[in-house]
């Protein structure tokens, strides 16, 4: 396991600086979008924990907090097309503006399932919030509204992202060195 604080060992893609600039924006336009009205923020656990924490206190309107978890048999059998839900919303979205909230949009796999999910429970309104997408690596077809950065396809970590569920903790989100992932 190589050391986070290792400044060397990690090359940045994007500095806590340019996340925080980049979450303070999408907070202020879902607030005007959302003006004077209510919103529930769906978090997908465990990577969007951290995003969905900062992105809400950039949020001005009043909003909830809800968590779903979908099962994680690893990327290689994900494109299978295998999409479980672990844990569901503790509470019903009927009639709600709901934003889903995720670290990042790769293969559009997990977001699919979930947005038909939700919409058969029909909110008022259903958006997905992502950090991070990846267009290249897309399997299934679905844009998010609200987009942090677009990326290459590249192994990222931090801000919520791990490998082996490490470094989620890290506040810059940094390139995985090939020579530890592969
Ligand atoms: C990541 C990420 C998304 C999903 C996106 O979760 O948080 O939920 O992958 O990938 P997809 O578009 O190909 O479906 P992961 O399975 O790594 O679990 P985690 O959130 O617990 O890290």
């Amino acid at each position: 396991m190589i050391n986070p604080t290792d400044g060397p060992a990690l090359k940045r893609f994007l500095t806590r600086e340019q996340i925080h600039q980049r979450v303070a924006e999408m907070g202020a336009q879902i607030s005007r979008d959302f003006a004077g009205q209510t919103i529930v923020l769906v978090g997908v656990l465990k990577g969007a924990a951290i995003f969905l924490a900062d992105l809400a206190r950039a949020i001005t309107v009043d909003c909830t907090f809800d968590f779903v978890a979908v099962s994680s048999y690893g990327k290689a059998n994900r494109s299978s097309g295998a999409v479980r839900l672990i844990k569901d919303l503790d509470h019903a979205i009927e009639n709600r503006n709901v934003i889903l909230v995720e670290d990042i949009l790769d293969t559009g796999l997990t977001l699919c399932y979930l947005r038909n999910m939700l919409l058969q429970r029909k909110p008022a309104t259903l958006k997905i919030a992502a950090f991070l997408d990846k267009p290249a690596r897309r399997l299934q077809t679905i844009e998010a509204d609200y987009v942090g950065f677009p990326m290459p396809n590249d192994f990222v970590i931090g801000y919520g992202m791990d490998f082996a569920e490490h470094y989620r903790n890290l506040p810059d989100i940094c390139w995985m060195p090939a020579d530890v992932h592969d």
